[in-house]
């Protein structure tokens, strides 16, 4: 039984992080309205008050084109935010979860990125993120840094207006009949359950500490996982493959951002399904 501080818990990710850790574990779930990780004295007011073994931290600014308009605020949040509980971690003496992403990648590679790869990032999200990392990296060992990418959970993603790819595509689907996707960026996309399962693997084990690539196994583009899931559930709709940049408002993204879980499989315990059986299971659990 551990004491769990979970930052973001009522986040896509959080919640089932949430879900899945609290049954085994005393966890003290933070919403934005308790902590704001960019103010060193509310991280340090709440996590010193909470004493937790462990902090997991799924806090972000994450909505990509507002971080290229707002990069001091990308900054403030995705690197000063994990800077300072790097730091109030350093202080208590707990081990530090934070959530990475895949756009730390400029995509170039074409073949799955390891974790040994050099991340060059090619927008102010992925360059905050990844400042991010630094910061942790260079202020406290006891560190679990988890790179996952395109996310989706029962709980939609608040960044991007409560709503996340699937339910995305399903109501446009509905309301319109046709739907046009970006057949142009390759990926992994990952269902926030599988993560929230990992992680409770990896405190049961308590692996090497690190960088820990966290994506579902195989890769597609955004209009085959979205073909995916208008087969899977049965929806009619004309998909039609957008032009490359149709959706890119104006912000720079890798093309290539698929990452091996190569230090997981290593170590025997990556939980990870091919994305398309976690899509199934997802789609099966939220019944549309
Ligand atoms: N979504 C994706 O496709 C994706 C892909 C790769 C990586 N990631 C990473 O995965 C993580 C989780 O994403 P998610 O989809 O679960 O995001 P989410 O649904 O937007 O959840 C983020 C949570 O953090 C809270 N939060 C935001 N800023 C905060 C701050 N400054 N201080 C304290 N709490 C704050 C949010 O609260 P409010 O909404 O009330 O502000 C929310 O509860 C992020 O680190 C993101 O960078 C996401």
């Amino acid at each position: 039984m551990l004491k769990i501080a979970l930052i973001g818990s009522n986040g896509q990710l959080g919640s089932d992080i949430l879900e899945v850790l609290k049954g085994e574990n005393t966890v003290f779930p933070l919403t934005h309205r308790d902590i704001e990780i960019s103010d060193k004295n509310s991280v340090k007011g709440v996590l010193g008050e909470i004493k937790p073994e462990v902090v997991i931290n799924t806090a972000a600014f994450h909505h990509v084109p507002r971080c290229e308009r707002e990069p001091e605020r990308a900054f403030v949040v995705n690197a000063l935010g994990a800077r300072n509980l790097a730091e109030v971690c350093e202080e208590i003496n707990a081990v530090l979860y934070h959530i990475s992403t895949d756009y730390v990648f400029d995509g170039k590679k074409r073949s799955p990125y390891i974790e040994e790869d050099t991340p060059r990032p090619l927008n102010a999200y992925g360059i905050t993120k990844l400042a991010g990392e630094h910061f942790i990296q260079a202020i406290w060992e006891k560190h679990y840094i988890l790179r996952v990418s395109g996310l989706y959970g029962r709980v939609p993603c608040r960044a991007k207006g409560g709503r996340n790819f699937v339910f995305q595509m399903i109501k446009l689907a509905k309301e319109k009949g046709k739907v046009r996707v970006v057949d142009d960026e390759i990926l992994t996309p990952t269902h926030t359950l599988e993560v929230a399962r990992q992680i409770k693997r990896l405190l049961k084990e308590a692996p090497p500490f690190g960088i820990y690539h966290a994506t579902a196994e195989g890769q597609c583009s955004w209009y085959e996982f979205a073909r995916a899931i208008f087969d899977i559930s049965g929806i009619r709709v004309n998909l039609e493959k957008a032009l490359p940049g149709e959706f890119s408002a104006g912000v720079l993204r890798p093309k290539y951002s698929v990452l091996e879980n190569r230090r997981l499989k290593e170590l025997g315990i990556n939980i990870f399904k091919h994305w398309r059986d976690a899509l199934e299971e997802f789609l099966r659990m939220v019944r549309v």
